[in-house]
């Protein structure tokens, strides 16, 4: 299923039936519009104008269209700003307001935004909710970006003080759990507590785990309060939520899922790849530089799966250059048809792009759409009637699962505790978690997401490339698995309250695998070390873990002066080290091939996913290259000897 973001408030009225027929013709099913439209809606306090939005969605119904409408909250209009200066978010850096002006310049602790976001989230609802054109709903649009989690305002402040409170329920709970004898930073009461912000020096751990903690709750209790209002009059509509990567929700993702019916994700491998890769070299950048990194936009759908545990959409793709990455160059002609192959063979169900037509004016005019601006078609719209034409003659199916017998531990609490202490400024979270990732797609693997709370039982391998805070809970769903689970640096090191493990790191992990880190170090990345591995030589980098371990543990990989690197013991390892992705493919074939999970090494820039019966294969590369594995199946898409950036789909034999 295909789909367009559209705004009928940016075009003349007559232009739109066209529209709406040439979606049709393209093979659009669905369009999402509404989500910025709140000033066209409500131009000033309780007047409402909805006589435009309702012939918009009668002409794309008539056309043959099923309408996702968005609540307009990502973008509240100045009117409202000027009665309610309060709901305006006080930036953390500068202890400003973020004006009026772009979008998302709402608080999430704003009672006043709070009860208005509610309000006219209730008033569309109330009207669209059961209307036949709406197949379901989106709420707001991609909350916390643009780093809006935060807030330094007085509102936060004083919802900051009510949530420690229920939190630690005394004083003194929170000053001993957190440690605030350091630094003479005790407390003698809940209000007394400032926000971890424009201190002089870095402001106590605890305090910014705590703060983040709280910020975060704002957000989903937000969410979710939107969310009961749709469903209380749409009660047979879906609701998804747009998400960015979810690194960059500063959120918990799976909690921010949870009452949704479908998580969506906003596809943008080049804009996302500029920002992510913008410290690499030229020699590494520029071959990805108009497809996206192969594993980059599979790592953001397989999160997208993995935190609500079913497919997913793609709300929006990029159909051409972005605006706002440092640089935005064109994909290569047959990226915009291979990042929507390769997100149905990750578990979409529908792939939107983004949007419609190039908007002539504001701050999206240098962004393409699927038409330029002068109505003309833009380079997208032979790929988007390529895919039309695609998905009617292969036998895709939005029933058939993902089935992975490997999984990584993933989860926004150990991305926080990364960045609240990096204590070596090469430590990057996003980078090591992609890093692993990449490496078991390098391998062939299917990877699923999953959180310490879910299920093991499906799995062979659990890796967890960063998991500095485990529960009790969790140790015990480990040593019930039988999975093998593969454990990074700094995994187990800290207490709920980011003190350090009383047992040393890896604290609680001593459980399944008794060895202690005695000390961490942290070197430049350019001044990496042996890491020595089976006969060959790998890198040992970054952040190094001293290892004292007792004498059934096996030593698998050691450092240049022989200590332990790589270690394990019955079903658990431990890889003390930031490392090269060469060892970790290297180690995690070892791994697979023990646990009897087939492997495969594609030549570079090819990749392979399973959706059902069909396996999906990725040609990222400017070369034509050759799919190596013969008699798989029935080739329905495409062939083994591939062309640059094309897909092929072969239907599985005896499936
Ligand atoms: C998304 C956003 C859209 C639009 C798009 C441009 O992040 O949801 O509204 O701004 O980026 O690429």
């Amino acid at each position: 299923m295909l789909g367009v973001c559209y705004y009928p408030e940016h075009w003349p009225e007559k232009m739109w039936a066209q529209d709406a027929k040439e979606m049709r013709e393209l093979g659009l099913r669905y369009v999402r519009i509404g989500e910025f439209a709140w000033s066209r809606i409500e131009f000033s306090e309780g007047v409402y104008t909805f006589d435009w939005l309702d012939r918009a969605i009668e002409t794309l119904a008539d056309a043959g269209l099923e309408v996702i409408m968005c609540t307009p909250t990502a973008t509240p209009p100045k009117w409202l700003i000027d009665k309610y200066p309060d709901i305006l978010p006080v930036d953390i850096n500068t202890g400003t307001k973020r004006g009026f002006g772009s979008r998302r310049h709402y608080d999430f602790s704003s009672k006043n935004y709070f009860r208005e976001a509610m309000r006219i989230s209730e008033v569309l609802a109330k009207r669209y909710g059961e209307h036949p054109a709406i197949c379901g709903w989106q709420t707001d649009n991609e909350i916390a970006c643009h780093d809006t989690t935060h807030s330094g305002s007085p509102a936060a402040k004083k919802a900051f003080h009510a949530w420690c409170q229920t939190r630690y329920k005394t004083i003194d709970k929170l000053n001993t759990d957190w440690g605030t004898v350091f630094w003479s930073m005790e407390y003698q009461s809940f209000d007394q507590i400032e926000l971890p912000i424009l201190a002089v020096t870095e402001t106590h751990p605890a305090h910014q785990l705590a703060y983040r903690r709280f910020s975060s709750d704002q957000v989903i209790q937000f969410h979710n309060k939107m969310i009961a209002i749709i469903r209380q009059y749409a009660p047979d509509r879906f609701v998804t939520h747009n998400f960015i990567p979810m690194v960059d929700t500063q959120t918990d993702n799976y909690a921010l899922a949870e009452n949704l019916d479908f998580v969506s994700y906003d596809n943008y491998p080049l804009g996302r790849s500029d920002m992510f890769f913008k410290d690499k070299p030229a020699k590494e950048f520029k071959p990805y530089m108009r497809t996206g990194h192969p594993d980059f936009a599979s790592y953001d759908f397989d999160q997208s799966r993995g935190i609500s545990k079913k497919n997913f959409w793609i709300m929006e793709q990029q159909p051409g250059p972005v605006n706002w990455a440092h640089h935005n160059p064109r994909p290569e002609k047959g990226m915009v048809r291979l990042w929507s192959w390769q997100a149905f063979a990750h578990g979409a169900d529908c792939v939107c792009y983004f949007r419609w037509r190039q908007a002539p004016f504001a701050q999206e005019q240098m962004h393409a759409g699927v038409k330029r601006n002068d109505n003309s078609k833009s380079a997208a719209w032979a790929e988007i009637e390529q895919m039309r034409d695609e998905l009617k003659t292969v036998e895709f199916s939005i029933d058939a699962p993902i089935q992975a017998r490997v999984a990584i531990l993933s989860g926004t609490t150990n991305q926080w505790v990364s960045e609240i202490e990096r204590q070596g400024d090469s430590y990057n979270h996003q980078q090591i978690e992609f890093s692993y990732y990449s490496a078991l797609r390098q391998l062939g693997l299917v990877v699923d997401f999953i959180s310490i709370k879910g299920d093991f039982s499906q799995y062979d391998l659990i890796l967890a490339p960063c998991l500095p805070i485990v529960d009790d809970a969790f140790i015990e769903k480990c040593k019930d698995s039988n999975a093998h689970f593969v454990f990074g640096p700094r995994s187990g090191g800290k207490t709920d309250e980011l003190s350090l493990a009383p047992n040393l790191p890896p604290g609680k992990l001593q459980a399944l695998l008794p060895i202690k880190v005695l000390s961490t170090e942290t070197i430049r990345p350019d001044c990496s070390e042996q890491l020595k591995y089976k006969d060959k030589t790998f890198e040992s980098r970054c952040w190094r873990e001293e290892l004292e371990i007792t004498k059934d543990v096996i030593v698998d990989a050691r450092y240049h002066d022989q200590s332990p690197a790589v270690v394990r013991h019955e079903n658990t390892s431990y890889i003390a080290t930031l490392t090269c992705d060469d060892f970790l493919i290297e180690q995690f074939e070892h791994l697979a091939t023990e646990l009897d999970i087939a492997t495969v090494r594609l030549p570079k820039d090819m990749r392979i996913v399973y959706r059902g019966d069909l396996a999906y294969i990725f040609n990222y590369a400017g070369i034509a290259q050759t799919f190596p594995a013969k008699n798989m199946g029935t080739y329905l898409l495409g062939q083994a000897s591939m062309s640059p950036y094309d897909v092929a789909i072969i239907k599985l034999n005896n499936q």
